[in-house]
C-alpha cells in the first residue's frame, strides 16, 4: 500500500524537516509555499497604526509518497523536526495513494518510490519489497 503525506510546516523548519528526512533515508519528496490558516485563524500584528489581522499565513507543504511499512517512522520524524510547541507548527495529513508510474522506467507503484540508499535499502527491504 502506498500513502501520501501532506505535512503543512513552519517556513523555518523546512531545512529541521528536510534534515530529519534524509537522516531516516526518506529521499523523495516535494516541497512549495503555500497559504493558509488553521484554528485560530490568522495571527493580529502590531504595526505604526495600530494592529491589523493577516489571515492568511505563508507555510510550507511537504508531500512524500512512501510505502505504508515506513509511514509512522516517517511521520514521527516530521513531529520531531517540525515542533516548537507554539500555535502555528501545522498539520500532517495522510491520504491513500492510487498508483505511482516513474516515466522513464514504467516501473509502478512501490518500485516507483525507491532510491539508492533510501529507508528500505538501509533496513534491507528493497530485494522482498
Ligand atoms: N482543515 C484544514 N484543511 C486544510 N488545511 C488546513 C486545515 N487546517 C489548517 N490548515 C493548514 O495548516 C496550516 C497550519 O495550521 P496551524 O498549525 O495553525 O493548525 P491549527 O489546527 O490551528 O493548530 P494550532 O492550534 O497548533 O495552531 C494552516 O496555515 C493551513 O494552511
Ligand atoms: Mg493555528
Amino acid at each position: 500500500m502506498l500513502k501520501k503525506i501532506e505535512a503543512i510546516i513552519r517556513e523555518d523548519k523546512v531545512n529541521d524537516v528536510k534534515e530529519a528526512l534524509k537522516e531516516i533515508g526518506i529521499l523523495g519528496l516535494s516541497m512549495f509555499e503555500i497559504r493558509g490558516h488553521g484554528r485560530q485563524g490568522g495571527i493580529t500584528l502590531a504595526g505604526r497604526s495600530g494592529t491589523y489581522q493577516v489571515d492568511m499565513l505563508t507555510k510550507i507543504q511537504v508531500n512524500i509518497i512512501l510505502s505504508e511499512h515506513n509511514l509512522e517512522e516517517t511521520i514521527e520524524a516530521i513531529l520531531r523536526s517540525a515542533y516548537t510547541g507554539e500555535t502555528g507548527d501545522g498539520l500532517i495529513f495522510v491520504y491513500p495513494v492510487e498508483e505511482v508510474i516513474r516515466i522513464r522506467t514504467r516501473e509502478r507503484g512501490h518500485e516507483a518510490v525507491m532510491y539508492p540508499g533510501d529507508i528500505d535499502e538501509r533496513k534491507g527491504l528493497a530485494a522482498k519489497a
